[in-house]
């Protein structure tokens, strides 16, 4: 049989985050889900029990901007599970508004949550990758990681940033036996996606489950450190 990995998924409790939470769960493993909403974890939690066991479930509440909250997370993953195999970076929020539109408050929001909460993570699980020797970071980017268009400023930024902490961090621990990648999905049927403002025809829109799909894929650790991995039907 083989061993459990130990998954921390942030921003789980919908969405692309939860359906990854099947996934690895399904496949075995064992998951830390979080959000900033406690009542949002245990119902998350309370769903999840029908593709794994209760003790392979961690749910907490926390909020990835917040430094105390990546040292706690972490910390509690390695007390339950004792190491961390796979780090998915996926807590994120959308705005759709001009740059003269976005508020100081609406800008801090986005990159402190997309951008700045994946680097707090990363910053906390690489030491303990690098005790580990290996390991695998995947942060969940968005096609717009990649083309921008009007009213996205604040998001394109953070997502574009998100590409540019990927590639810098697989280069500083590629000799680590860390694998460091960006999944890039196209647009997806969340609460995310659909309430984005963008005008997306519903047919185009991926599944969060097929994008979990994508995102259980690149887990396996085949590609070389770096790598991208797009998502489009
Ligand atoms: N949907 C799309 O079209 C699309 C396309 C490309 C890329 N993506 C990316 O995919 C990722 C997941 O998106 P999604 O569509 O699944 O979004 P979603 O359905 O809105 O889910 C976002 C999850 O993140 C949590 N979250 C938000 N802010 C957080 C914070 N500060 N700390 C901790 N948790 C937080 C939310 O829970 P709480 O609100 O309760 O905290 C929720 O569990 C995001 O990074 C997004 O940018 C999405």
């Amino acid at each position: 049989m083989k061993p459990k990995r130990s998954v921390i998924i942030t921003g789980s409790t919908r969405g692309i985050g939860f359906q990854t939470a099947i996934k690895f769960l399904a496949g075995g493993d064992r998951v830390v889900i979080f959000c900033r909403h406690r009542r949002h974890a245990e119902s998350a939690v309370r769903r999840l029990r029908a593709y794994g066991a209760e003790e392979d479930i961690l749910a907490l509440a926390g909020d990835v901007r917040r430094q105390k909250d990546a040292e706690r997370i972490v910390d509690l993953c390695l007390e339950r599970f004792g190491g961390i195999d796979v780090l998915i970076n996926n807590a994120g929020v959308f705005i759709y508004k001009t740059v003269e539109e976005t508020g100081e408050r609406q800008w801090d929001a986005v990159i402190g949550t997309n951008l700045k909460g994946t680097f707090l993570f990363t910053r906390q699980v690489v030491p303990v990758m690098k005790r580990q020797k290996s390991g695998i970071i995947i942060n969940i980017s968005s096609a717009l990681g990649v083309e921008a268009e009007a009213k996205l400023s604040a998001y394109c930024a953070s997502k574009f940033g998100v590409m540019g902490l990927t590639r810098a961090v697989a280069d500083e621990t590629a000799e680590s036996g860390i694998l460091v990648y960006a999944v890039l999905p196209w647009a997806v049927n969340t609460t995310l996606g659909a309430g984005s403002g963008l005008e997306l025809d519903p047919s185009q829109l991926l599944t969060p489950e097929y994008v979990a799909g994508r995102i259980f894929e690149a887990a396996r650790g085949r590609r070389k450190t770096g790598a991208l991995f797009e998502v489009h039907s």
